[in-house]
């Protein structure tokens, strides 16, 4: 069992890596294996549109999204863990997801997602919903806590200091173990859901266009 774990903040030590550091320290206890990538100093552009990555199975940018993709496709479970840029994950966790996403080919139906949000004081909601929407159109379960997944902190090591956000990330990596290690059941015993072909629309009709 093992859980992939990106962090996109620049800060090697920084309050997000406390906030990992918490939910590695779990895992371990649960029996969880970790392997944490950090990627807030990697140059990673934005997705172009090429739709290259549906012919080569890859994106067509070879860089830390495409080191990524085989560690995703390994893992059970996979959390985000970013500091608060501007009420948002910051623009290096954007630019990854919106590319490993699109373009990993893999089934990701039933890995477990979670997403961790590290501020000074505001925008971790609007940042935890935004991550999370990654996981809710991939078929990916969302693991909860005790509360939304945030620390609270602004210099580096602040964050060790936010009691309430470091249980919140234990209770969280317990939550995890708890689905990941059910779903491995459940894959056992009641295999996965059935897929249907999927049937893409969108809201154009072509006999209302005017044409
Ligand atoms: C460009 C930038 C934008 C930021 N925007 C916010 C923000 O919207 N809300 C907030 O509470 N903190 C904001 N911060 C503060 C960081 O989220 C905070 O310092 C956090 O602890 C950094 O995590 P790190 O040490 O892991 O890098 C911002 C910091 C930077 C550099």
């Amino acid at each position: 069992m093992k859980v992939l774990i990106i962090n996109a903040s620049p800060r090697v030590n920084g309050n997000t890596s406390i906030a990992v550091n918490e939910l590695v320290k779990t895992f371990e206890q649960e029996g969880v294996q970790t392997e944490t990538v950090q990627i807030g100093t990697k140059v990673i552009r934005g997705c172009i549109a090429c739709g290259k990555c549906a012919q080569l199975g890859k994106c067509v940018f070879d860089d830390a999204v495409n080191e990524l993709a085989p560690k995703f496709r390994e893992a059970d479970g996979l959390v985000v863990a970013t500091p608060v840029y501007y009420a948002s994950a910051n623009a290096t966790l954007i630019a990854c997801l919106d590319r490993l996403f699109f373009s990993t080919p893999f089934d990701k139906t039933m890995k477990v997602g979670a997403s961790v949000v590290v501020a000074r004081r505001g925008g971790c909601s609007a940042t935890f919903d935004e991550l999370n929407k990654y996981f809710t159109i991939s078929g990916m379960p969302v693991a909860s806590s005790s509360y939304w997944n945030s620390v609270h902190g602004r210099e580096t090591g602040e964050a060790a200091y936010d009691a309430e956000g470091l249980l919140t990330m234990r209770t969280l990596a317990r939550n995890m173990s708890f689905l990941m290690k059910s779903i491995a059941l459940g894959r056992e015993k009641f295999g996965v859901p059935q897929k249907e072909p999927w049937q893409p629309t969108h809201f154009i009709r072509a006999d209302l266009s005017g044409k």
